[in-house]
């Protein structure tokens, strides 16, 4: 089996946790040779060009140092004021500095550099996120061959927020350095080929022309998941039982609302908050059977707007406190710190109601960890953003538009208010949906793809913007059996625009 290098800004391991998407990959890692490799998490004003290796958890990873100014330039400038916005279509967010952009550059070069040295022939290449969507363009120009496939694990946006993005074009054409471009959602794959014929219109009215080819590359969707079964064993153990005994004692048989969330402005805090003031306003009879906890660990803190969204929720939080508090009743607990992941399943397990609101997300796994870990006889009920990749998975949450704070406070009363046989048959639903998309499942369909996905010949001019010589036969003769799909088939970009591109 081929050797597997992974390839995302953080590591697992010593370096600030990477979420979901650590879990998710350690996983794939673990079945095969190879190694994570990213950044260390360590500054240095001189950094070594090879990477430092060292085995964290059974994990082979490869780190390399930053310059603080790269790094700045790259993370907190280029990937999150700009291109996580925009992604997100926050453009009123973004902050527009292109000088930005060259130390985004630099750092995708020098991970280059470090990876050259690592890489034999034959290993496959996962590139993870929009901090590296240049790695392939630079890799190539060093000559690997190698497979390499991208996954975007936030959402594509739409032509007008790409064509804010300074150098989007450059991006566009990094993408097609790939042999697979992977999405969260058919929604992303739609914005993608939005973009190419909104590219077509323009030259079509004697506009600039196509500034990007994408027919050498394979785009597809793959939902990403959660381990729903090790979240159902995770909700029964000690330490899960121990803080899920704590939080009942303390909620004396009211009914609980949970929302778990990064603290960032996609996530749509305020609006929920909003809307649980709505459901405790237009609802007096229920002000003392509920209790809402939002666990939000703060994040990127060093970035105005996430000091702004910060702010802005606890002056919500104070607001519905103050309203509706009494000597003996909370309406709210608001944490503001990270919880190990059997506390959360604790806390998942018993919740009546999780609030999964997003305005904007790639996926979201707490989706998918709040389903994993309910009591199947007693479940609770999922409240899910329609702008959650989640969303086109989990047909039986109560889907609700989150800028609808009316909306979002009707689907909680009616969640707390949910018969049992009503709640069981949509938890089973979802249970099933989510077992269906498991993280496993993901790894293995896109890794399938990446595999059947066209292999560089050696000589090949692989930069982006020169197509490989591969025919489409390559999208249909080669690609993973059916079945293998997270959607069972795939929507390939416009058939139309193949043979203007060929042309
Ligand atoms: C999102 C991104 C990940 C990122 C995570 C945490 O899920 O898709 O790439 O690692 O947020 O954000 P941070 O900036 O702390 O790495």
């Amino acid at each position: 089996m081929s050797r597997l290098i992974i390839v995302s800004n953080r590591t697992p391991g010593k370096s600030p946790a990477a979420g979901g998407l650590a879990v998710a990959l350690k996983k794939a890692l673990s079945t095969r040779d190879g190694f994570w490799f990213g950044w260390s998490g360590s500054f240095s004003e001189n950094p070594e060009k090879k990477a430092r290796f060292e085995t964290i958890d059974g994990l082979k990873i490869g780190q390399i140092d930053l310059t603080r100014a790269d790094h700045a330039a790259y993370y907190a400038g280029f990937s999150n004021s700009i291109l996580w916005p925009a992604f997100h279509l926050r453009l009123d967010l973004t902050d527009i500095q292109s000088h930005w952009y060259e130390g985004y550059r630099r750092v995708n070069a020098q991970f280059a550099d470090a990876l050259v040295a690592e890489i034999e022939p034959g290993d496959v290449i996962w590139v993870h996120d929009y901090h590296l969507i240049p790695l392939a363009t630079e890799l190539r120009r060093r000559n690997i061959r190698n497979r390499i496939g991208f996954y975007l694990h936030i959402p594509f946006p739409t032509p007008d927020a790409l064509n804010a993005i300074p150098h989007h074009e450059d991006l566009l054409k990094d993408l097609t350095a790939y042999d697979l471009v992977g999405f969260q959602a058919q929604r992303d794959l739609v914005a993608f080929n939005e973009f190419i014929a909104h590219e077509l219109m323009v030259k079509e009215t004697g506009g600039q022309p196509f500034v990007v080819d994408p027919s050498s590359t394979v785009l597809d969707v793959f939902p990403i998941g959660s381990d729903p079964g090790a979240f159902a064993k995770l909700g029964k153990s000690p330490a899960a039982q121990k803080m899920y005994n704590r939080v009942a004692r303390g909620l004396n048989g009211r009914a609980l609302i949970l929302g778990v969330d990064r603290l960032d402005y996609s996530k749509g805090l305020p609006q929920r908050i909003s809307a649980y003031e709505k459901l405790l306003e237009n609802n007096a009879n229920l002000r003392r059977t509920v209790h809402m906890i939002q666990i939000a660990p703060p994040s990127r803190d060093t970035i105005k707007e996430y000091q702004v969204i910060s702010d802005e929720l606890d002056s919500a939080v104070g607001r519905v406190i103050g309203k509706f508090s009494e000597p003996d009743w909370l309406p709210l607990t608001y944490v503001k710190r990270a919880y190990g992941q059997a506390s959360l399943a604790g806390l998942y397990r018993l919740a009546r109601v999780g609030l999964v609101t997003p305005l904007r997300d790639g996926m979201n796994l707490v989706a998918h960890e709040y389903v994993g870990s309910q009591d199947p006889e007693d479940p609770g009920v999922l409240v899910l953003s329609r702008f959650a990749g989640a969303a086109e998975i989990f047909h039986d949450a109560l889907i609700i538009n989150p800028f609808d704070t009316d909306e979002t406070a009707e689907a909680m009363r009616k969640a707390l208010v949910m018969p049992l046989k009503e709640r069981k048959q949509r938890w089973r639903s979802l249970m099933d949906a989510a077992l269906k998309h498991s993280v496993d499942n993901w790894a293995e369909s896109y890794l399938d793809a990446l595999m059947h996905s066209h292999a560089a010949a050696p000589g090949d001019e692989d930069l982006p913007g020169r197509p490989h010589p591969r025919t489409p036969a390559h999208r249909t003769a080669e690609r993973p059996p059916a079945g293998r799909a997270p959607f069972g088939s795939r929507m390939p970009f416009f058939p139309w625009l193949r043979s203007v591109f060929s042309s």
